[in-house]
């Protein structure tokens, strides 16, 4: 079976192809960025729609394949920007009904969990998922994969941009920030914020802003502090969602996951606890189409309902029945 996924959440139109035995034929996508200021979500649904027709025809070239040659189309159907998902729904729409290929709806963060495990040699992990717009603790337990913490507010990803934003240095701001970050030498002291096994990033943002208002650090003193109190805050609830769920496991995925000082800390309470860490090559971190190929591929083989088009922008992670994966 050969898949062709289709990722519209958000600022990514992304097209991958996978087939059943994990190998990837294609993986390519365009994303939206702006200069300053963050997502229009119109605006890059309409970029989406600019580019969709040229990135399916651009990954079946790559892959060497005819359309005909598709056995299955997925889509990421929630969670995620109404706009943004529509142009990737009827996308597959308008393929299945030119070609009368089955199409499959996806969750976008099972998604990111599902290619974690298949890209790696974890089985039963625990991820953290920190993305732009989600920050989830998840794990396998009893029939579900279900959330064992979160944040409160905004998503770690969508955080970090604000602040970037304040700063003027537009969208995306982690992979900026994390390069300021890495000439920061002393740690402020900054609002640490854990209730419960949920996280929290309003009060920090508002925080970091009144500092850097008030011009008394460095920037890249204030940014490597961030970083450091934001990943320590999203470890320690990984760490006990590990230790209740008594896993040995940890994957990480989503855009912030390619932040290397929040590989480096994993990897360091791993370490420490004797679990093991795994994280998947940045192409299948960041938002992709594979890896909604892969989950459709899982689903479509446990006789999924095939064909149904609707979007689901506020699914949670933990409503979603994951009958391929008991
Ligand atoms: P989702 O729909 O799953 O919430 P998303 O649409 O936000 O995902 P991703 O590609 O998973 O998309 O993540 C994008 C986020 O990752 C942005 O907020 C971006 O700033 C952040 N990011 C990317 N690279 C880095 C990095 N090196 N350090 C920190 N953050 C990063
Ligand atoms: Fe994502």
């Amino acid at each position: 079976m050969i898949c062709l996924g289709i990722e519209s959440t958000a600022h990514t139109f992304g097209v991958g192809v996978i087939d059943k035995k994990k190998h990837i034929l294609a993986n390519i996508r365009k994303m939206y960025v702006t200069e300053s200021g963050g997502i229009i979500p119109i605006a890059a649904a309409k970029q989406h729609e600019q580019h969709a027709d040229a990135l399916i025809k651009q990954a079946l070239a790559d892959a060497k394949l005819k359309i005909q040659d598709i056995d299955l189309i997925a889509f990421s159907q929630g969670p995620g920007l109404g706009p943004c998902l529509r142009v990737g729904m009827n996308t597959a729409k308008e393929l299945h009904n030119n070609y009368s290929i089955p199409c499959i709806g996806v969750n976008h963060c099972i998604a990111h969990l599902e290619i974690a495990k298949a890209l790696t040699k974890a089985k039963d992990p625990v991820l953290l998922y920190t993305s732009g717009a989600n920050t989830q603790v998840i794990a396998f337990e009893s029939g579900k994969y279900r959330v064992f913490g979160e944040t409160l507010d905004n998503g770690v990803g969508n955080f970090i941009d604000g602040i970037a934003r304040y700063l003027g240095l537009g969208f995306p701001g982690g992979p900026k920030i994390e390069e300021i970050a890495k000439k920061g030498k002393k740690y402020i002291e900054l609002p640490y914020v854990v209730k419960g096994m949920d996280v929290s990033f309003g009060g920090l943002q508002t925080n970091i802003k009144h500092k850097i208002d008030k011009q008394e650090f460095k920037i890249e003193d204030l940014m490597f502090s961030m970083q450091e109190t934001v990943f320590a805050m999203l470890l320690e609830v990984a760490e006990r969602a590990l230790f209740h769920c008594e896993k040995k496991e940890l994957v990480i995925g989503g855009g912030v996951a390619c932040n290397k000082r929040l590989q480096e800390m994993c990897e360091e309470m791993c370490r420490e606890n004797k679990f093991r860490f795994y994280c998947p090559n940045r192409p299948f971190l960041i938002d992709n189409g594979v890896m909604i190929a892969w989950l459709g591929i899982n689903m479509a083989t446990k006789n999924a309902k095939l064909n149904e088009f609707s979007i689901h922008p506020y699914e949670r992670t933990d409503d979603v029945d994951v009958y391929w994966a008991r």
